[in-house]
């Protein structure tokens, strides 16, 4: 009996050996280069399953160790994901070929997550147009004009919190990153979802939206799950949006909505603008618009207050620059008396450090993509690779921002990268903070309206300084999977 169990195990044993080999030669056989350090079974995803790193460090180490190689092959679990290194075949991935690779690679199962399955990012096809063309829209030049209305009281409370905080002392030590979530959330709950954000009322600020919120993206293993793994997913049903959060956007909205119905006067904010298109006769699906709450919300928020806090803190770093700055900003704000939509227009220097410092540090280091149809990728280096429907494809942004071979001292710090006439020489598809193609982001301008106000208001106030807590050179946290430092950005703020 127990030898007939030991054969049975042994060949059991065998057999899972065998399908391991084949799963993890896959790239091999296929003449691709593959990443070193695959395990058994979890291929190259114990550092992030144990913490060591985040998925995004993990696709930058590949891109910096194949220098050589126009793609390379890593595993997520058994599964083969390809990494492209080229600009040229980022171009016909993001671009050219865009009807072959149009699905993005990180996965919401709508029965566990039917708020966030609705953001654009995570649809395709019909449902990823209309959600589009409906954000396209509401983000146009006109409507930004308008919803820069709020933005601009939004920035008088920045003001106000800071000179309360200054008011006992000279010196204001934060974490920039806590503080710039504070403006965010209260844009997003303003000019978004057209309620208070309570975000600068004080310290506790439990009831501020924020902190109702909370940190809904760690790279907890249920995420990771979530994102990576969809058909396990299917059987284990996780959720990435908490579910104390999809209930808190049902009820906002499903009040807000109460109020509407019964206002004489329309709101001028985007919640409105998506209630107006989701209208079929007087019906209102409030599901929808529950979904647009949480798009706009979980997008305008976290994305922009990790880039404004790289962005302070390489201003901290480098005096001359934050100097430089406010000498534009002071005079943008005399010229058009006083900070207003058309001035911010005017702050190009502004939008030199914007992009140098996510160059830098991108908040989002990976763009990660599906194969929906078959497709001949041929690298620079003679490397070809016949990809497949349900391959998935991802670039490293943060390789790419860094590379030697297309900036000149990747490490250094120098917003003059960008001015008018060196970014003409900037190779196509090295700079992708905000992705490429038809899936660029949706919210850039958005994202650079509420920033520039935010910066604006600071330079034109306040003096930033690194404070000694902060530890530099800064290494990225690996419980996020997008980037924030570890320890914290701790500035200085004093007035000027
Ligand atoms: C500094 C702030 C921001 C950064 C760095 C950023 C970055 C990105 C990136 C890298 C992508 C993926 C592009 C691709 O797959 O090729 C993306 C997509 C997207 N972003 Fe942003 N984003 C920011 C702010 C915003 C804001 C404010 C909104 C809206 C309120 C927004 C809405 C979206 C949406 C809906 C998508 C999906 C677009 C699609 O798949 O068609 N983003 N963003």
């Amino acid at each position: 009996m127990s030898l007939t169990f030991l054969a049975l195990f042994a060949g059991a044993f065998s057999l899972l050996c065998f399908y391991l080999y084949l799963k993890h030669n896959y790239w091999k056989r296929k003449g691709i280069p593959t990443v070193k350090g695959c395990v058994p079974l979890l291929g190259h995803m114990l550092p992030i399953i144990r913490k060591r790193i985040n998925f995004s460090e993990l696709i930058h180490l590949a891109y910096k160790e194949h220098k050589d190689h126009s793609m390379v092959g890593i595993y997520k679990g058994t599964k083969p994901v390809l990494i492209i290194r080229d600009p040229n075949l980022v171009k016909m991935v993001l671009q050219n070929n865009f009807s072959n690779f149009h699905e993005n690679g990180l996965k919401i199962l709508p029965e566990a997550d039917p708020l966030l399955a609705k953001n654009p990012f995570f649809c395709y096809g019909e449902p990823w147009s209309t959600g589009r063309k409906r954000l396209t829209y509401a983000f146009s030049n006109v409507r930004l004009k308008t919803l820069f209305v709020a933005v601009s009281g939004v920035c008088k409370k920045f003001e106000d919190f800071l000179n309360r905080r200054l008011k006992t002392s000279n010196k204001y030590e934060v974490d920039m990153k806590t503080l710039f979530l504070r403006f965010t959330s209260e844009v997003v709950t303003n000019a978004g979802l057209g309620i208070e954000g309570y975000s600068f009322e004080d310290d506790a600020g439990a009831s501020a939206f924020h902190k109702l919120v909370g940190s809904t993206f760690t790279e907890s293993l249920r995420t990771i799950i979530a994102f990576h793994y969809p058909s396990i997913n299917r059987l284990l049903k996780f959720n990435v949006l908490p579910k104390s959060v999809d209930g808190l956007f049902r009820k906002t909205v499903s009040e807000n909505l109460k109020i509407r119905r019964n206002a004489s006067t329309p709101r001028n904010d985007f919640l409105q603008l998506m209630i107006d298109m989701e209208k079929t006769g007087e019906v209102i699906d409030e599901e929808t618009v529950s979904a647009h709450a949480v798009s706009f919300y979980l997008d305008g928020t976290e994305t922009s207050s990790i880039t404004l806090n790289f962005i302070a803190h390489n201003l901290a770093a480098h005096p001359e620059i934050q100097e430089k700055l406010r000498k534009e900003v002071r005079s943008a704000i005399e010229k058009h008396g006083g900070l207003t939509f058309e001035a911010l227009k005017d702050m190009t220097y502004m939008n030199q450090v914007i992009s140098e410092s996510q160059r830098l540090h991108p908040g989002l280091g990976f763009l990660h993509k599906t194969c929906t149809e078959e497709f001949e990728l041929q690298g620079s280096d003679g490397l070809t690779y016949r990809i497949k429907p349900g391959t998935e494809i991802v670039i490293s942004v943060s390789g790419l921002h860094g590379d030697s071979n297309y900036w000149v001292d990747p490490d250094v710090f120098d917003p003059e990268r960008f001015n008018d006439e060196r970014k003409q020489t900037i190779e196509k598809m090295t700079f992708l903070p905000f992705g490429e193609g038809p899936r660029i982001c949706v919210g850039m301008r958005m994202a650079l309206l509420q920033m520039k106000a935010c910066l604006a208001s600071l330079m034109n106030n306040y003096k930033l300084e690194l404070s000694p807590r902060t530890q530099v050179p800064l290494q990225i946290s690996p419980h996020y999977f997008m980037s924030e430092p570890i320890g914290g950005n701790w500035v200085y703020i004093s007035k000027l």
